[in-house]
């Protein structure tokens, strides 16, 4: 008789890769060998999309080069571009950025191909335009116009002055840099997983990352960093620790808290937590990061649950100016990089992703003509 099946596909290897690893009972992440301790600060965001879709950290010559190629594949096409009013009227931001990728996949210029070489141009464009969404997106729904990003700064720098509508310092671009370097890839976590079952159809890209953004955009998934920014706006400052153990009794989910392959602390979390206090410190006003804090400390002490990647970045992105509802596609922003790299290392040696089942339903039923159903 067949294995009964692990719900949740819990601890099946579902894909050999290259570019991603984690070790779940020390807390560490590697992407193509690097600790990402040694990454996040010190590697741009840039650098790491290189890493990932290309192979290596990229030289400067390369650096140059993929930096030409993200400035140049940032303009969006006429399908996408005609529709962003539209869909910013309609669609909430990750309804949105599913439909609006899709619609660039009509404007891409590869879009006929499969060929490794058009998968990394269109790797690249899809890096470059998913801030761009973004971006476009929340003026369009604001009413507000912004400037075409600038050449000279970075994906980091560009994002946080069209979304806030104010130069950053410094200290803010390079924290929001280290963020996506932090989200940039996770072995097959539910959002690659859809996108290596979609490329491994041989369907295209922008396909794979539509599948990819629809996973992504689940509270269990992507979506928890906005539910943890909710739950802080919910809780009475002085009851965080009785408000989360009530909840925790009464058996729900605190959001930001619990993963599937780490046994101790997420390493991205350790980073994001000293970020937070960091631009708590700087703004003056602590009181979200003072709740986080207790909130991790109750729920460790109730459930032994460490915060995940998405705790942290809440604050994060809550005191860099971002609105909660674009935390998630913030996200995608980031993760795009090691989305479009599975999907490049999906087709360069494909198998059709195709699990079996296990037949839980009737046996043995007589069919009936309808009169007598
Ligand atoms: N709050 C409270 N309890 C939690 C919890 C959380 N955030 N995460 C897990 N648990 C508990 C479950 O209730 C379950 O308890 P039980 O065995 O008594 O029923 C146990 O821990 C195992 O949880 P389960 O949901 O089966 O684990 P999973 O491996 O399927 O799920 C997550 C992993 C990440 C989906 C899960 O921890 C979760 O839902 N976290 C909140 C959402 C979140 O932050 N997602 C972002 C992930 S990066």
């Amino acid at each position: 008789m067949a294995d009964k099946p692990k719900k949740g596909l819990a601890d099946v290897v579902a894909a050999s890769t290259a570019l991603s690893d984690i070790d779940g009972q020390a807390g560490r992440l590697f992407y193509r060998g690097y600790d990402i301790h040694d990454l996040a600060g010190r590697t741009t965001f840039e650098e790491t999309a290189h890493l990932l879709q290309c192979g290596s950290l990229p030289t400067g010559e390369q650096l140059a080069a993929y930096g030409t190629e993200l400035v140049r594949g940032r303009k969006l096409g006429t399908l996408a571009e005609a529709n962003i009013p539209e869909i910013a009227e309609k669609q909430a931001p990750m309804e949105a950025l599913r439909t609006l990728v899709s619609l660039a996949g009509g404007d891409d210029p590869d879009k006929d191909s499969n060929s490794p070489e058009a998968n990394l141009r269109k790797a690249a464009r899809l890096t470059a335009q998913q801030p761009i969404l973004v971006a476009r997106y929340h003026a369009a729904r604001t009413g507000t116009t912004i400037a075409d990003p600038d050449p000279e700064l970075s994906i980091a720098a560009n994002f946080l002055l069209q979304i806030t509508g104010r130069t950053p310092g410094e200290h803010e671009v390079g924290i929001f840099d280290a963020c996506l370097v932090l989200h940039a890839d996770h072995t097959m976590n539910a959002s690659t997983f859809a996108a290596r079952v979609c490329a491994a159809t041989l369907s295209d890209m922008h396909s794979a990352i539509v599948a990819a953004i629809g996973t992504l955009k689940g509270p269990l998934h992507g979506g928890a960093n906005e539910q943890v920014m909710r739950t802080l706006e919910s809780l009475d400052p002085s009851a965080v620790a009785q408000s989360v153990r009530d909840r925790l009794a009464a058996g729900e989910k605190i959001m930001g808290f619990g993963h599937r392959v780490y046994k101790t602390e997420d390493p991205r979390a350790t980073h994001l937590r000293k970020m937070s206090q960091e631009l708590a410190e700087a703004s003056g006003d602590d009181k979200y990061y003072r709740m986080s804090k207790e909130m991790e400390e109750v729920v460790f002490e109730t459930k032994g649950l460490y915060p995940n990647v998405d705790f942290y970045a809440a604050t994060v992105y809550h005191y860099l100016g971002i609105p909660t509802d674009l935390f998630t596609p913030v996200f995608s922003v980031s993760r795009m990089s090691g989305w479009t790299a599975h999907v490049i290392e999906q087709h360069a040696d494909n198998r059709l992703i195709r699990p079996d089942s296990e037949y839980i339903g009737e046996r043995d039923q007589k069919w009936k003509p309808i009169a007598e159903r």
